[in-house]
């Protein structure tokens, strides 16, 4: 995959050389890039940004850089590549995004400071990229580059090849619409703390129950909206046992939490 991002902090994104993500351009499986948005200014003192029409507090990015520095990255039009524009006014990320971007040959990040980009860089791109505006979540950053870092990582570990054991992508948080189970290594007892007994057992149904009923139980303690939103079809006779036992309701619309007595 060729991953592109432009910002006036390429120095931000230096985190990208380390650890997994690192260890994947190096090994040619991403083919990483990060541009510097004032290299595509063209007046002496490498303007990015002026005052919003309309008036207001801050700045708003210019529009000609950024027309600039796209078109230099872009890559093929034919290929849609995606423009992503990390915005708390955008979409929200989540792992299903996650896996979307990892099937596409080309994303390009355009990391905002201020008060964002012109909008018509957004339009006027779309005639090239699929655009899109993503939020990390409801909080605001000073500029998109500490997103690109989480969203990078999340695409780049989904690659055939970085994460050495494709098995590890599986059982963990949000791959099935749950919050991952916890988990222990040695010693079995420490600090008077046992670790569950059933994990000792060598019985591997009982284990993967265990597991998937914690799973349940520490996603409807953190993560309400998570269970909502599960799909009836599922859910099997144990797991339904258990979110009644955690007050909902399973419906043909899923699981619903029962109204307090
Ligand atoms: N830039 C500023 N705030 C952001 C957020 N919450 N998510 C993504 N990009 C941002």
């Amino acid at each position: 995959m060729r991953i592109d991002v432009v910002s006036i902090f390429p120095e931000y994104l230096a985190p990208l050389e380390l650890s997994l993500i690192g260890k994947a351009r190096q090994d040619g499986l991403l083919d990483l890039k990060v541009h510097d948005l004032r290299s595509f200014t063209t007046d002496r003192h490498r303007t990015v940004d002026d005052t919003p029409y309309g008036g207001g507090a801050g700045m708003v990015m210019k529009p000609e850089p950024w027309a600039e520095a796209l078109a230099a990255v872009g890559g093929d039009a034919a290929a849609r590549p995606v423009l992503i524009v990390p915005s708390p006014a955008g979409e929200r990320f989540t792992q299903a995004m996650a896996y979307e971007l990892a099937e596409a040959p080309q994303l390009v990040f355009a990391c905002g400071r201020y008060e964002g980009i012109d909008e018509r860089v957004l339009e006027w791109a779309a005639g090239h990229f699929d655009v899109r505006p993503v939020s990390l979540g409801d909080y605001v950053l000073n500029g998109g580059e500490v997103a690109v870092l989480a969203m990078v990582e999340a695409v780049g570990r989904l690659l055939p090849g970085v994460v050495g054991n494709p098995e590890s992508l599986v059982e963990e948080s949000h791959s099935d619409g749950l919050l991952e189970y916890p988990v222990y290594t040695k010693p079995s007892s420490w600090r008077g703390r046992d670790i569950p007994e059933v994990l000792l057992s060598g019985n591997h149904a009982k284990i993967a129950r265990f597991r998937r009923d914690e799973q349940l139980r520490r996603t409807a303690d953190r993560r309400p909206d998570l269970i909502e939103r599960l799909a009836p079809e599922s859910l099997d006779k144990a797991d339904r046992a258990l979110l009644d036992e955690l007050g909902y309701d399973v419906a043909d619309g899923g699981p619903r939490r029962r109204a307090e007595a």
